[in-house]
Parts: structure tokens; C-alpha cells; sequence
């Protein structure tokens, strides 16, 4: 039983009127959907989708990026239900704690720290590859070995952690308006890469649109699509398959719609504010995603998009290397908001952890100028530096993926409970369908989850039997909820 006991909703809003726990309010709709974006794109588009062209889907990838955005959609209708009827700091997690119980709750902040922190470390890494080669544009040359993942250190990605660190402790209305401007220079790239690129189209370049299936090396052993071991299938890229297996990886394109869920409590007016935000910057992503894409494979041919710079390089080819700098310049930009709001989200779900002390309370604290929650904030960049500093990330994008889709499951399994255990609650925003649209976004979750990769599904397992002793030896004895219950 103790596992699965529940926080309440009404005790999840008491929670965030304790004066020492208290957020500041202070953002609005148009905030949310800028930091929506803000959050959206980046690696995906920047980096993976010359990768999957290339490797497994061909011209197709765009379909893959349709694939990819409704399973989002799907889940983005369920957590715009529950963001904006529990507007609690902790997303998912508090989701869960109100709905499935404790030891869920606590499994799903857990794999939350896959989406969060771990993809910030692995987009800072991104980042510091894109500006190691701008430096090198303009002939300053860094010492390999402290700058790129073949070093032993990483120094650009450590010191863009550490500097967002600060940011984010100064406050979230300072790292909401620097967020803005940052966001709309990545969102004015992301249109010069389609208008410019329309130019040099070269329409031979779409046929095959989806290339045969075929056997690479990319898809044997370990690195097979689940679902292709399972059904005993040759693993092959390409062809159809190809074109759902991309779709698994380029959904990392689309991660941090979610996250806007995580600034509920900081929302003046989450009732409304939250589904505009989250659906809104879902469905713009999903247009540039759509036309940058179909206009990368249109510039050259898939076999010839390379892996670290896909978008700019498209432009070197074809001789536009002033387009080709300016894009470098916007993916910096781009992938910097992306690492401030993935460690913004992570920093929430552990205040909201630690307040109810599934870890140490001391790190609730919010700090008394600031109004911001320091102690995590700063415990977070350190870890996250040191991952981005020493580890080579860039294999575990995928690991991330699985993390963010296991939590989309969970949260659409919560909408659909929560419905008939609190069918009083005034929901400002349903979920339309339910439970068809929760059923759907499961299902669409669980495929995508099927078509990453064997090694990826073991990383997770290991990281999530992690997460259960941690609970058993710390989480369950500690809990508030537990205490309160003991206390009567
Ligand atoms: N969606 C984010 C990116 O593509 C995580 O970098």
C-alpha cells in the first residue's frame, strides 16, 4: 500500500503557498510558447537529421518528422490536461504523485532526469562542437584535447553549463527575456535555412523519395531496433522501417514541449496559459521541422549530408558559405536556450522531489533574494558540467528518448485515471477522447520506444533498477506524505 499512496491535489497546491517554498508568478502565455521553442529545437534539427537522412530514412526523414510530432501530439493533448489542472512545479512527476502514488511518482522523476539533465549534457556537448568549428572559421584553432569529444575534457561545454548555472539562479524572469532573444535569432536561422534553401533545390535529389530497405552495419547487433529482434526480422535501414526507426530518433527534435509543463507554478495563469504554450509551440516546431527537412535533402543528396553540421554544410555544398556561417552562428544560439530550459525543467522536478523529501529537504530552499531554488540549481550545473565535461554524449541521445517516451506513457496513463478518481476537478483544459486519445498517445509511445535500438533498452533498465534501490534505501522511509500518514 505504502507504495502506492498519493499526494493530493489540494496538498500538491498547499504545498506551493508555504512562503519558504514559494515560486514567484510572473509568466505568461506568450513566455511559455517563447520558451517552448526555445526548448524544441535544436540538436534534433541541427545535428540528427543529416544523420538519419543519411543512415536510415533518405529523403523520407521528413515523413519521420510527422511520425515523431504526432506521437507528441498525442501526449501533448494529455499534458495540457494535466498542466493545466494541477499547476504544481514537478510536471510528471507531480502528475503521478496525484494520481498513480508514490512509487510511480518517484520512478517517473527518476527516468525525468534522463530527458532533463542528461539531454542537457549531451546538447551542451552539441554546442561546443558547433562553436569549437565557428572559432575555427575565423582561424582560432582550441587544443583538441580540451575541446571536442575526442579530448579528455570538454572545456567549452563545461564553461556554457556553468554560465547558464548562473543565469538560471539570478532568476527566471532575467532567464525568461534572455531566453527570448536568443530564440527569436534561432527561429529567424531556421527560416533562412528554408527560404535560402528553396533556391538551391534540385529536385533529382528527391527521388528515390523513400530508398529500399537494405542491411547496414549501422542496424546489426546491439544497435538493432528492438522491435526488429523481437519479431525476428533481419534488421535492415532504409524502406519503411527505415522511415519509423528514424522517426524514433528524430523525435529528440520535439522533446521540451513537455518541460513547459514543469513551469506551471511559475505561470500567471496556467488555467489557459498552459495548453496554449504547449500546444502552440508543438505545432510550430513541427512546420519549420517538416520544411527545414524537406529542403536539406532537396539542396544535396542523402548520401552526402554529413553528421556534425548537416544544415550549414548543405550551404557550403553548394557554394553559400556566407549561409552557411550565419546558420553556424544561429545553431549556438539555438542550442543555448535548449541547454537553459532542459536544466530549468530538471531543476524543478528536484525542488518538487525534495520538498517532499523523496530527496534531502535542505535542497528545497528557495534562495531569499532570488526567488529562485539555488541549492538545486547549483548541485545541477556541477553534474551536469562534469557529464558534459569527461563523457562522450552524443550515443546517448538516444537514451534520452527512451527516458521522455516512458514518461509520456505514464503521463497518459495518469489523464485517464485521474478522470474517474477526480471526476470533480474543474479541468480548464480536457483532453479530448478520453480514454481514446490517452490509449492512442500510449500506443504511439510504445512503438517509437520499439524502434530504438537493443543496447538503448538495456542502458535504460539499468538506470531504472538504479532509481528502485534508491527509493527502497532513502525515498520510501523519508517520504512527507509517508510521515504525515504516520502522524495520523
Ligand atoms: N528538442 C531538443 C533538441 O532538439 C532537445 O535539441
Amino acid at each position: 500500500m505504502t507504495l502506492f499512496r498519493t499526494k493530493s491535489i489540494e496538498q500538491s497546491l498547499r504545498d506551493t503557498e508555504a512562503p519558504e517554498h514559494r515560486l514567484r508568478r510572473r509568466l505568461s502565455a506568450l513566455d511559455l510558447v517563447v520558451f517552448g521553442v526555445g526548448v524544441i529545437i535544436g540538436t534534433g534539427i541541427f545535428v540528427l537529421t543529416g544523420q538519419v537522412a543519411r543512415d536510415l530514412a533518405g529523403p523520407a526523414v521528413a515523413v519521420s518528422f510527422v511520425i515523431a510530432a504526432i506521437a507528441c501530439g498525442l501526449a501533448a493533448l494529455c499534458y495540457a490536461e494535466f498542466a493545466s489542472t494541477v499547476p504544481v512545479a514537478g510536471s510528471a512527476y507531480t502528475f503521478a504523485y496525484a494520481t498513480l502514488g508514490e512509487f510511480p511518482a518517484w520512478i517517473i522523476g527518476w527516468d525525468l532526469m534522463l530527458e532533463l539533465a542528461l539531454a542537457a549534457a549531451v546538447v551542451s556537448v552539441g554546442w561546443s562542437g558547433y562553436f569549437v568549428s565557428l572559432l575555427g572559421t575565423l582561424g582560432i584553432e582550441l587544443p583538441p584535447a580540451i575541446a571536442g569529444e575526442e579530448g579528455f575534457f570538454n572545456l567549452p561545454a563545461v564553461l556554457i553549463v556553468l554560465l547558464l548555472t548562473a543565469v538560471l539562479v539570478a532568476g527566471i524572469k532575467v532567464s525568461s527575456r534572455f531566453n527570448m532573444i536568443l530564440v527569436a535569432v534561432k527561429t529567424a536561422v531556421v527560416l533562412l535555412v528554408i527560404f535560402a534553401g528553396l533556391f538551391f533545390i534540385n529536385l533529382e535529389n528527391y527521388t528515390p523519395f523513400i530508398p529500399p530497405a537494405q542491411q547496414t552495419e549501422g542496424v546489426s547487433g546491439l544497435g538493432a531496433p528492438l522491435i526488429q529482434v523481437l519479431f525476428g526480422v533481419t534488421p535492415t535501414a532504409y524502406g519503411i522501417t527505415g522511415i519509423f526507426s528514424a522517426a524514433a530518433i528524430v523525435f529528440f527534435a520535439y522533446i521540451g514541449f513537455d518541460i513547459v509543463a514543469t513551469a506551471a507554478e511559475e505561470t500567471k495563469n496556467p488555467q489557459r496559459d498552459m495548453p496554449i504554450g504547449i500546444l502552440g509551440s508543438l505545432a510550430v516546431c513541427t512546420l519549420l521541422y517538416v520544411a527545414v527537412s524537406l529542403v536539406v535533402v532537396g539542396m544535396q543528396p542523402y548520401q552526402q549530408l554529413t553528421t556534425a553540421a548537416p544544415l550549414a554544410d548543405a550551404f557550403r555544398a553548394v557554394d553559400a558559405p556566407w549561409l552557411a556561417g550565419l546558420i553556424s552562428i544561429g545553431a549556438i544560439t539555438g542550442l543555448t536556450t535548449v541547454v537553459l530550459i532542459l536544466m530549468l525543467g530538471q531543476t524543478r522536478v528536484f525542488f518538487a522531489m525534495s520538498r517532499d523529501r523523496l530527496f534531502p529537504p535542505v535542497l528545497a530552499k528557495v534562495h531569499p533574494k532570488y526567488g529562485t531554488p539555488a541549492r538545486v540549481t547549483i548541485l545541477l550545473g556541477v553534474v551536469v558540467a562534469v557529464l558534459a565535461g569527461f563523457i562522450p554524449l552524443s550515443a546517448l541521445a538516444e537514451l534520452v528518448n527512451i527516458g521522455t517516451l516512458f514518461a509520456f506513457v505514464v503521463v497518459s496513463i495518469a489523464v485517464a485515471v485521474l478522470r474517474r478518481t477526480r471526476p470533480d476537478l474543474p479541468r480548464a483544459f480536457r483532453t479530448p477522447l478520453v480514454p481514446l486519445v490517452p490509449i492512442l498517445s500510449i500506443l504511439a509511445s510504445v512503438y517509437l520506444m520499439l524502434n530504438l535500438p537493443v543496447e538503448t533498452w538495456l542502458r535504460f533498465l539499468v538506470w531504472m533498477i538504479i532509481g528502485v534501490v534508491i527509493y527502497f534505501a532513502y525515498g520510501m522511509r523519508h517520504s512527507r506524505v509517508g510521515r504525515q500518514e504516520a502522524d495520523g
